[in-house]
């Protein structure tokens, strides 16, 4: 199997009979998932989607990823939080953070809808300018406001190119199966729709068409991606967190959090897994940060941010575990050149290869930072590709399910998304937000 997890660098800071403790919990937290009765049991569609998923939808995915390959320069997703990261995240981790530069012989693929920031909207307007591009919007909602009016922008910009049939071929909308107002507009306009499921949330959603269409069209394998999750579907079955890695993982972070280590640094190694950094902030940021508890997710990518964060890691506050994800082989490897002056003094690397220099900076700093009280959990993963991904994507929202139910909370809501929009809205004088409004123009005096 291609995961492996290693719990040797944190457990001298966990006791044995804690570990043995805690397995009550963890069962029980297992048994209200599996079984349906815990807090946002309408969310769990997750669980079994790797294999329970809509057969016709999926084959119709990889044909318009098809169509979009074959008639468009530029795919364009417009989407935040849990409906892009995911896609986002997958596109880099199997291709590259430079995929729009690398790209070969799929269409570049651009994320916005994202942001409000207006400096973000021209360049992405001037990023598709020549171009020959579709769009797919994707909000479960529907009224997301960055992705909305995101979209006002390129739905009008295809109409002036395409013509308003022209345009309605290269829109493609991922949202509610029945409900909300980009749901309302696609049928009216006569778009390609996808379905976000009703029992799978934004952060969860990356194996749904939220993350499949994107992912697609940049020529990723989406059946290995499903499959690697399905074998993962098995593979983190059983309760006993002695015979299940990812349970064990959502033990130990629970009780290094308890223990007051209260943030969780997500580490790589490789510059293509950034987004999958961000990924995972969102999935157990969203997820844990509740009531007054949950680990802070953070991230970083070694050894680039040894030289930024580093210091604050061996010796500032003790406050924080890693979780490193080491691929153990590379997408691609060189060895070090041989030089004859030497001025660097490297040559004691020539003829090494690159990964291995990497690796022996992993394990270094794997030491060092333990020796300074930061544990660590080392996830291994084979490779960078589907099969491991997908396995990868299902342990940890299983872990981050498994966590949330531990520390009390409900992992499948975000109440608190809720309090900036409701302000944005009152002070960007949204009808029937007026009395809001003038409470908070007075505190902003
Ligand atoms: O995980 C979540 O539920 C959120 O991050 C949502 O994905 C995000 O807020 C976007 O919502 P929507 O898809 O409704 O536009």
């Amino acid at each position: 199997m291609s995961i492996k997890v290693n719990f040797g660098y944190a457990e001298n800071c966990i006791k044995e009979n804690e570990l043995t403790a805690i397995q009550g919990e963890i069962t029980n937290a297992d048994s209200a998932l599996r079984g349906g009765t815990g807090l946002g049991n309408d969310y769990l569609g997750w669980i079994d989607l790797p294999v329970n998923y809509d057969k016709e939808e999926f084959a119709r995915i990889k044909e318009c990823a098809e169509k979009i390959k074959k008639d468009s320069d530029v795919l364009v997703v417009l989407g935040i939080g849990g409906s892009y990261l995911g896609a986002r995240a997958v596109i880099e981790f199997i291709k590259s953070n430079n995929y729009n530069l690398v790209v070969g012989d799929t269409p570049q693929i651009y994320f916005g809808g994202n942001t409000l920031s207006s400096s973000a909207v021209v360049e992405l307007k001037k990023l598709i300018d020549g171009k020959d591009f579709s769009v797919n919007v994707i909000s479960k909602s529907g009224t997301t406001t960055e992705t909305a009016v995101a979209f006002r922008f390129l739905k009008q910009i295809a109409e002036e190119k395409y013509g308003k049939q022209g345009a309605a071929e290269r829109i493609y909308v991922t949202t509610d199966r029945k409900k909300g107002a980009l749901k309302a507009l696609a049928d009216s306009e006569g778009y390609e729709t996808f379905v976000v499921p009703d029992d799978v949330g934004g952060r969860y959603s990356v194996l749904t068409a939220v993350g499949l269409l994107p992912i697609a069209v940049a020529g990723i394998d989406i059946d290995a991606l499903m499959k690697g999750a399905a074998d993962a579907r098995i593979k983190y079955m059983n309760p006993d967190i002695t015979a299940n890695e990812c349970y064990k993982y959502a033990a130990v972070r629970n009780l290094l959090y308890r223990s007051g280590k209260k943030m969780e640094l997500m580490v790589s190694y490789e510059p293509s897994m950034t987004m999958w950094n961000e990924w995972l902030k969102q999935l157990f940021g969203e997820s844990e940060g509740k009531e007054g508890k949950g680990l802070y997710p953070a991230s970083v990518v070694f050894s680039t941010d040894l030289h930024s964060l580093g210091q604050y890691i061996q010796q500032g506050e003790r406050l924080m575990f890693e979780t490193v994800t080491w691929v153990k082989n590379p997408i691609a490897d060189i060895e070090v050149p041989f030089d004859e002056i030497n001025g660097d003094g490297l040559n004691f690397l020539a003829g090494k290869t690159m990964h291995y220099v990497n690796e022996r900076a992993f394990r270094g700093t794997l030491l060092a930072h333990t020796d300074g009280s930061v544990p660590n959990i080392v996830i291994e993963i084979d490779r960078q590709d589907e099969y491991n991904l997908g396995e990868l994507i299902y342990f940890f929202e299983l872990a981050c399910g498994i966590s949330g139910y531990v520390l009390g909370i409900n992992p499948f809501d975000q109440p608190g998304v809720e309090s900036y929009k409701k302000n944005m809205f009152a002070l960007l004088e949204k009808p029937g937000y007026e009395e809001l409004k003038n409470i908070l123009t007075e505190r902003l005096k």
